[in-house]
């Protein structure tokens, strides 16, 4: 397995999600997700769970500045959000709940959500706000990962961190693939009173220079780094190894060709429309 030598790994775990997961995965939901809502010049967008920002920077770019705004519950995020941007106020940057969204009713031209709604708990009422705070007519763009199964490398990898630390290791990993089919989200977005809804089942092509870098960066840049928190360094960079050899033995050399660990990741998108 390739080494990480031209990758600094210092930085906070938001630090570091934009600047590895982003590029190599949200990045390219990002861009189906902003073409799909058929974003136009001075639109008025709302980014709900907006992370590190991606999808409001992509956003931004077809509305122009001063025209989106990014709404996300943790403080790390959105510092580096802000700092990623810009920096200029050409995107808001806002600590928020998507369960209570600190804005007017009628606000927005379009909400988007990417790989955010199902860490919500309450993801019925998530929705209503975001009906809530669009335009008639207005246009939803959501995104959920499908079953971990469907993301051979996504499932390599929770395989492994259960035997490596025990089988509770893995949960928040599945958590993120909790939806089971797409009918789950249309049946959310119905009853959230959102008009023509579709949900496409979409696959992206998504590239790790190594194994070891996928998973290094799964344990550090994620939720998932509290699993290693405390323990030395030696222990840690070991745990990390061991777990990247089992994925490693257990993938479709093809997803190993060449060095590089790819794979097709699978997620829901759903689009609608605020009643008219
Ligand atoms: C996997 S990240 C996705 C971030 C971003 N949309 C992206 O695609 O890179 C999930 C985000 O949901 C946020 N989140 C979780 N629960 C939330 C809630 N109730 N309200 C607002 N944001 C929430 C987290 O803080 C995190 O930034």
């Amino acid at each position: 397995m390739s080494g990480l030598s031209h990758w600094q790994l210092d930085g906070s775990a938001p630090e570091l999600y934009e600047r590895y997961l982003v590029p190599a995965i949200t990045a390219k939901w990002a861009a189906d997700l902003v073409e799909r809502a058929g974003i136009r010049p001075e639109e008025k967008v709302l980014d709900v769970a907006c992370g590190t920002g991606i999808v409001a920077r992509l956003a931004s770019l077809r509305t122009g500045s001063g025209h989106v705004t990014g709404l996300d519950l943790n403080q790390g995020m959105l510092s580096v959000a802000r700092k990623a941007s810009g920096g200029d106020g050409a995107i808001e940057f806002i600590d928020g709940s998507a369960l209570d969204l600190p804005f007017a009713a009628v606000t927005f031209d379009v909400v988007l959500c990417q790989l955010g709604l199902q860490f919500f708990p309450d993801q019925g009422m998530a929705l209503r706000e975001m009906r809530r705070v669009l335009l008639p007519g207005g246009r939803l763009a959501v995104s959920v990962y499908s079953p971990i199964e469907r993301t051979p490398g996504a499932h390599a990898f929770v395989e492994a961190l259960d035997r490596v630390l025990g089988s509770d290791a893995s949960l928040i990993k599945r958590g993120e693939h909790s939806f089971g089919a797409p009918g789950e989200l249309e049946e959310l977005l119905f009853n959230a009173a959102f008009e023509s809804v579709r949900v496409d089942t979409v696959v992206q092509g998504i590239a790790f220079p190594s194994v070891l870098d996928y998973v290094r960066f799964q344990l550090l840049a994620t939720p998932m780094a509290g699993l290693l928190d405390g323990r030395p360094e030696s222990e840690r960079q070991a745990l990390i190894d061991r777990v990247a050899s089992e994925v490693a033995d257990t993938s479709d050399p093809a997803m190993l060709a060449g060095g590089v660990f790819s794979f097709p990741q699978e997620a829901y998108v759903g689009t609608a429309l605020a009643p008219g």
